[in-house]
Order: C-alpha cells, then sequence, then structure tokens
C-alpha cells in the first residue's frame, strides 16, 4: 500500500468560485472533480468545459469521477483534456477493458468505480488494466451521506487482489470519508481518500486535509 492520499471532492465546494475554492485546498493530493449526468445517478453538475477549464488553472493533478452512461462514449475525451486520472463506472460501459486501454493511451490514468453493491470478483481478471479501483462507500449522486460500513469486506478482498497482481493499483473510497471512518477505510486497505463535505465543512479546509491524511497513516 502506498502512502494515503487525501483527494477533496470540489461537490461540496462553491461553484460559482471554483478557483479560489482549489487554492483553500493547497495540501491536497489530488482534487476529485464528480461529473454527473442525470441518468446514471440522480444528479447533474459539471462536463467537458468545466473539467477543461479547472485542468488549466489548478496546480493539483485532477480526479475525475464519472458518474455517467455510456462511459465508453465519453470517458476518453475527459482523459484527452490531460487529466491525471479518469475513473469510469463498471456498471456504465459494455468494454471496460477497451476503455481503461483507451483512457491510458490518451495519457491518463485509468480507473474504475464500482457502485456499493456491484462485486470485484467479476473483474479481478482485470485488474492489472487499471492504475486504481474506486470502491464507492456510498450510492453515488450526492455528497454528505453516511458511509457505508458494509463495503468494508469488499475493500477487504480487494486489496488482497491487489497485493496478488504485484502492481501498484491505487485503492480509492468515496463517500461518507471524515475523521470518524477515515481509520476504518484504511485498516480494510484503501490507500486514496475522497472526502467532500468533511473538507470543504471545515474551517480551515488545507488543516482537515492534513488531519484526515495523519489518520490514515496510523493504519498504514
Ligand atoms: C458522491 C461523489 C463523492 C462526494 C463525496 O457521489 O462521488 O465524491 O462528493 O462527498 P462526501 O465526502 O460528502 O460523502
Ligand atoms: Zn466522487
Amino acid at each position: 500500500m502506498s502512502n494515503p492520499r487525501i483527494n477533496p471532492s470540489i461537490l461540496s465546494a462553491d461553484f460559482a468560485n471554483l478557483a479560489s475554492e482549489l487554492a483553500r485546498i493547497h495540501t491536497a493530493d489530488a482534487v476529485h472533480v464528480d461529473v454527473m449526468d442525470n441518468h446514471f445517478v440522480p444528479n447533474l453538475t459539471l462536463g467537458l468545459p468545466v473539467v477543461d477549464a479547472l485542468e488549466k488553472v489548478s496546480d493539483l493533478p485532477i480526479d475525475v469521477h464519472l458518474m455517467i452512461e455510456d462511459a465508453d462514449r465519453w470517458a476518453p475525451e475527459y482523459a484527452q483534456l490531460g487529466v491525471d486520472s479518469v475513473t469510469f463506472h463498471a456498471e456504465a460501459s459494455a468494454a471496460p477493458i477497451r476503455l481503461a486501454r483507451e483512457l491510458r493511451a490518451a495519457g491518463s490514468k485509468a480507473a474504475m468505480a464500482l457502485r456499493p453493491a456491484t462485486p470485484i470478483e467479476p473483474y479481478l481478471d482485470m485488474l492489472g488494466e487499471l492504475d486504481m479501483v474506486l470502491l464507492m462507500t456510498v450510492e453515488p449522486g450526492f455528497g454528505g451521506q453516511k458511509f457505508l460500513d458494509l463495503v468494508l469486506p469488499k475493500i477487504k478482498r480487494t486489496r488482497a487482489a491487489i497485493a496478488g497482481t504485484g502492481k501498484p493499483i491505487a485503492l480509492q473510497v468515496d463517500g461518507g470519508i471524515s475523521r470518524d471512518t477515515i481509520l476504518r477505510a484504511a485498516e480494510a486497505g484503501a490507500d486514496v481518500f475522497v472526502a467532500g463535505s468533511a473538507v470543504y465543512s471545515a474551517p480551515e479546509p488545507a488543516a482537515e486535509i492534513d488531519a484526515l491524511r495523519n489518520l490514515a497513516r496510523i493504519a498504514h
């Protein structure tokens, strides 16, 4: 497992002031950008033009999380913007192996996300095609939801499978991560932590990121 990384989600930021909201999280490892299309999830956020604009002004790497249908059609366009990583949902891709290869060919890291009730087992043989696996710890769609402890066994199984590949594949968790939950997610094997409301509702988001990372280090 690599050193814990904290990727705050700008879903909980002020969308009218995204550039200054980035400055408030300067201690982050990357910025997590949630793209929602009102079809894969019942919420609508932002798309290619806003990710392009963020990519141009951000000093932090951009971690794009696509909660959209037809990922095969759209995900490569995000990779072409020059972002660090693009995460598509397994449930939204007809050809995840081809898509992961297309993302890497476009110069981005390739990552695949699973909803809380989607098992990892059907995807074990394709782990080597991925730079990161994202296990959702809430049903995707909204910030501020409660962490689902029922995902912890899947985090453990996924960490063991990643260890079996011998490859440096990151294991990200997203949803309900806070000072109260990050330790058990880290103990289960996660090493990249998305936190939206916990970071942006803190009086000092940059300090909250450091506090979360220090807590996760206890487990590593
Ligand atoms: C939810 C998004 C998350 C969300 C996390 O569907 O994918 O990235 O912003 O928010 P919190 O940390 O508040 O659960
Ligand atoms: Zn997300």
